[in-house]
């Protein structure tokens, strides 16, 4: 029997009747549910529908309750989670300024900074990337305990195609249930670098790796490091001990990290911590060949043509050696950037390798991987060799949020 108290705030979107699905889900699983309709929510959705769904009151008006403490506080004070599904652009704006002008952007106000709070923004394409409405989410999430689960991709209300509709209502659920299993009344800021990763030492690799031709020309890829680093920083919001071996140049964060270029570099600092680590992530793009010979000086446009070719030779395959020297405590994290047939090559690198967990995408498509900010992962392990888990079209930060609760999940519970 679950004991949690869920708000559910529904603020006024064509997603409105959405939140009642998410209700239900959430019912169904014991969480006891008390939702709050903002006045343009109850223009697409009534308090009846709620309070029929959640066997629960059902709050519009908060200046209408019979008991002695305000609303809005005795309901702060019960909650173990705030789920904000579907989230207006209007509604973000108010909680980023403490804007609280009726019972909900009051309770959020209220509400303590260190419990957790889901937030599923809704809204047509160019309110999404309005700047500002990032800026106020950006806000949101640096001062509050704040999962933003992103809107996705797909046929809009407006009748225009793009970012905007809510995330499946499934996903939400999986995510309310997720913060929910952490003792939320207990949960750390995500600033803070203590949590349930606390003395965990992990160690990351990011970014694509620069094999040089000359002085002035590399050889590369496509990897920007934005992967590795949102894990790094999730990984950190965890508690963990940081290291983050990358390709970036110039990044400040406070946990410490090791700038390389090359193959050979990048070896060279793996090795000397991975003894140490529990947790390798290995997610940067390692070139597999580097030019035989470098150049000591530029290479002339005036050369002759014939001389112009480049001899390749291998570089070491990094994962390859950490997986025959692995200690049986230690997890070893691959990532597999494939353009064809990505699950079969995907657990072929996992087996051959010796990886505990693979994650695997799909390098083709633009809006995803190399250089995007967003991700779309599928997530292999050898443990039971049991089908792909799917990590649906998200910001690389959710993406690698939910990569190391599957971690959590898998490895390091007793
Ligand atoms: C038909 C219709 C659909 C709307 N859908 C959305 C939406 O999906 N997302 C959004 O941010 N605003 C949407 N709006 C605008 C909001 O309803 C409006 O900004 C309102 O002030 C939000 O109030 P609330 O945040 O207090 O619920 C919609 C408005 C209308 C008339």
């Amino acid at each position: 029997m679950q004991n949690k108290k869920i708000i559910l705030g529904v603020s006024g979107g064509i997603a409105s009747y959405k939140a009642c699905d998410l209700a239900s889900l959430l019912v169904k699983d014991n969480y006891k549910v008390q939702t709050i309709l903002t006045d343009s929510a109850q223009k697409f959705i009534s308090a009846l529908t709620f309070k029929t769904i959640t066997y629960n009151d059902c709050y519009t008006n908060q200046f209408d309750y019979d008991i002695v403490e305000p609303l809005h506080i005795e309901m702060c004070r019960e909650a173990d989670l705030l789920v904000l599904a579907p989230a207006t652009a209007n509604l973000i704006a108010k909680m980023a300024n403490g804007i609280a002008d009726d019972l909900l952007t009051t309770l959020i106000c209220a509400y303590s900074s260190k419990k957790p709070i889901l937030l599923a923004p809704a809204m047509n394409t160019a309110m999404w990337e309005n700047p500002i409405v990032q800026a106020n989410l950006k806000t949101i999430t640096e001062n509050l305990n704040c999962t933003i689960i992103n809107p996705i991709e797909g046929q809009l209300a407006c009748r225009t195609e793009g970012i905007g509709k809510l995330a499946e209502v499934e996903n939400i659920y999986k995510q309310a249930v997720s913060l929910l299993s952490k003792n939320s009344s207990n949960l750390q800021l995500p600033i803070l670098p203590e949590g349930e990763w606390s003395g965990l030492k992990v160690l990351i690799t990011a970014g694509g790796t620069k094999e040089p031709i000359d002085p002035v020309r590399f050889l590369g890829n496509r990897s920007s490091g934005k992967m590795g680093l949102a894990l790094a920083d999730e990984a950190y919001k965890k508690g963990a001990d940081i290291i983050l071996i990358t390709t970036q140049k110039a990044l400040k964060r406070n946990y410490k990290i090791i700038e390389v270029e090359t193959a050979h570099e990048l070896q060279k600092a793996v090795e000397s911590y991975f003894d140490t680590c529990q947790i390798l992530i290995m997610s940067a793009a390692v070139s597999d060949f580097r030019p035989l010979q470098v150049f000591a000086s530029k290479v002339k446009k005036s050369r002759s043509e014939s001389d112009w070719y480049l001899p390749l030779t291998k570089n070491p395959d990094i994962l390859e050696t950490l997986g025959r020297l692995k200690k049986e405590n230690q997890i070893l994290i691959g990532f597999a950037a494939e353009s064809d047939n990505l699950i079969q090559n995907a657990r072929k690198k996992l087996e051959n390798k010796k990886l505990d967990l693979i994650v695997a995408n799909q390098v083709d498509n633009t809006e995803i991987g190399f250089g995007s900010d967003y991700n779309e992962v599928y997530l292999l392990t050898q443990k039971d060799n049991s089908e792909e888990i799917i990590l649906p079209k998200n910001t690389k930060t959710q993406i690698a949020f939910q990569i190391l609760e599957f971690v959590q999940d898998k490895f390091l519970k007793c």
